[in-house]
């Protein structure tokens, strides 16, 4: 009898380890023969931890469970999929999952993560095979044709920055993933590489063999432990394995990989104070030009891209260019991990082509506010995105669509506020964010930040709010236009959606005297 229980970070912090161990104890006790295989999660947030178990019927699924429930659940013989008021059946046809496209997460919580045996086993490196048998043009050509852009949150054509490395001239180069996932709502980086580190591992490998590099590095956040020893463990299994190291699959290539953890700075998420970071160095912007892509890790040709652009190359290389491009809309193709969050029922990772509406995420996803209050403002992209009203919420996930609305795709979170929240507030956080954030090398940045909250202070406190108000789009405009990275540039984006989009929490009255 095998038994799945997750070991994702959420999961585990729902009490995933104790469910396990009960799991394992009441089964002994009870003479069962079982086998429990730790995975990653499904991206059913709400579900977590969510254990499975595989029957003569395939998998069938339990959540969320606790401890206390185990010796329910045994009772009811759920090993062999027993009925009881916890059992969701096949998760696979749990609509929530169903709906959705699959094309990179459709191994994740249903492989067990470290092993490579179970990764091929499941239809892994068989992009990484394809891409042997091909030059590097060839490779380049099909990620370009796929129209695969950037998933960090800029949307770069990935094609066109892999073309920048595989033509530069060095007698070292270097792939860098970006897994520095530092946007408050999201976790699809997380879920990836706590649940199916290989595809990462293999969209590395394919990178390193079209551009030439034989030194990668995954530089992950220090708050995500459970993802930097899933990563390391899967490392060192591939090298065993032979599917890293001096001859990958046989083919006489090279890609040595090492995971790297950052200190927990958000600026090391922009590249070149990642690669700052990487260095050994105080995580600081650089200047581009020169972009990473020619002068980067230690001055040499680097491709940086996020670990959601690397994760998507597998399936690209496998299944070829057209059937990746045939999802989206527009010049946004392919799939987009979107991870819902806030105050929402049912919250969690949802992969789907570009082009859904963000009202379809919000309703037929996630089931409407935990709250049972209407929506009034929705963040998308993170911390530096906008706030959306109501009247924006049909607007298509779509990199030119949301710029149209003077919104942000970014790195695909989405967050969801009651009618409960006072958007000046909101306004203040993002202006505090930056200012704790910033990495000041910048005065537009540095500086503006904190007049920014002191003077939201002001507008909230009732003080002169009119001419404070114009003093913060000021500011707004001066940061925007002088501001070095996107941290500082990108900050009065959320700001000035909230003055726009919800202009009444910005009439305050105080009895401060003016
Ligand atoms: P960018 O537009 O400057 O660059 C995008 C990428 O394209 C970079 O890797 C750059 O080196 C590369 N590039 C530009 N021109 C190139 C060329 N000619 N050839 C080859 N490569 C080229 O944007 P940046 O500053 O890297 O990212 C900003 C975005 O980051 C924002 O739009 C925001 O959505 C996102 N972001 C994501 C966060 C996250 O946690 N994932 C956090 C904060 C911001
Ligand atoms: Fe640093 Fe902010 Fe300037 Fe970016 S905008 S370089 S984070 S000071």
């Amino acid at each position: 009898i095998t038994i799945y229980v997750p070991q994702d970070a959420v999961a585990l912090g729902l009490g995933a380890n104790r469910v396990a161990r009960a799991l394992f104890k009441g089964a002994e006790a009870r003479g069962l023969d079982v086998r429990i295989v730790r995975t990653g999660t499904r991206g059913m947030l709400w579900l977590e931890p969510m254990v499975e178990v595989g029957t003569a019927e395939g998998r069938i699924a339990y959540g969320p469970v606790t401890p206390a429930d185990v010796e329910g659940l045994l009772d009811a013989n759920f090993v062999e999929g027993g009925e009881h008021a916890l059992r969701l059946g096949n998760p696979e046809e749990i609509p929530f999952l169903a709906k959705q496209h699959r094309l990179t997460f459709h191994r994740c919580g249903v492989v067990d993560p470290v092993s490579v045996e179970d990764y091929r086993a499941h239809g892994g490196y068989r992009g990484l095979e394809a891409a042997l048998k091909r030059d590097a043009e060839g490779i380049v050509g099909e990620v370009r044709d796929s129209g695969l852009r950037g998933r960090g949150g800029a949307g770069f054509p990935a094609g066109i920055k892999w073309n920048t490395v595989m033509l530069a001239k060095s007698e070292q180069k270097y792939v860098v993933c970006n897994a520095d996932e530092g946007d408050s709502g999201t976790f699809a980086d997380r879920i990836m590489m706590e649940g199916d580190p290989f595809n990462l591992i293999e969209g590395m490998t394919i990178a390193a063999v079209a551009t030439g590099a034989t030194r990668g590095y995954i530089y992950c956040r220090s708050e995500y432990p459970q993802a930097f020893k899933t990563l390391r463990e899967a490392i060192a299994n591939g090298v065993k394995a032979g599917v890293l190291g001096d001859d990958i699959l046989g083919s006489g290539k090279a890609f040595h990989l090492e995971v790297r953890l950052g200190a927990g700075a958000y600026i090391c998420g922009e590249e070149t104070s990642l690669l700052e970071s990487l260095e050994g160095k105080r995580g600081i912007v650089r200047a581009k030009p020169p972009i990473p892509a020619l002068k980067g890790f230690l001055g040499k040709p680097t491709l940086v891209n996020n670990v959601m652009t690397f994760t998507a190359v597998p399936y690209i290389l496998e299944h070829g260019a057209k059937a990746y491009a045939d999802y989206g809309m527009g010049r946004s193709l392919g799939t987009l991990p979107i991870q819902l969050a806030g105050n929402i029922r049912h919250g969690g990772l949802i992969e789907y082509a570009f082009g859904i509406t963000i009202r379809q995420v919000i309703e037929e996803f996630g089931g409407g506010t935990a709250s049972g209050r209407p929506v009034r403002a929705v963040q998308v992209g993170g911390p530096l995105g906008a706030y959306f009203p109501d009247e924006l919420l049909d607007t298509p996930l779509d990199y030119e669509a949301m710029a149209a609305k003077k919104g942000l795709v970014g790195h695909g979170g989405i967050v969801v506020f009651d009618d409960t929240v006072d958007m000046a507030k909101q306004a203040r956080f993002a202006f505090e964010f930056c200012a704790t954030e910033s990495c000041g090398k910048c005065t537009p940045c540095r500086i503006g930040a904190t007049r920014g909250v002191e003077t939201m202070d002001k507008v909230i406190a009732g003080i002169r709010p009119e001419a404070n108000l114009k003093l913060v789009e000021d500011l707004c405009e001066v940061m925007t236009d002088g501001s070095l990275c996107a941290m500082g540039g990108l900050t009065p984006m959320p700001v000035m959606s909230a003055i726009t989009n919800f202009p009444d929490d910005f009439r305050r009255t105080g009895d401060l005297p003016v």
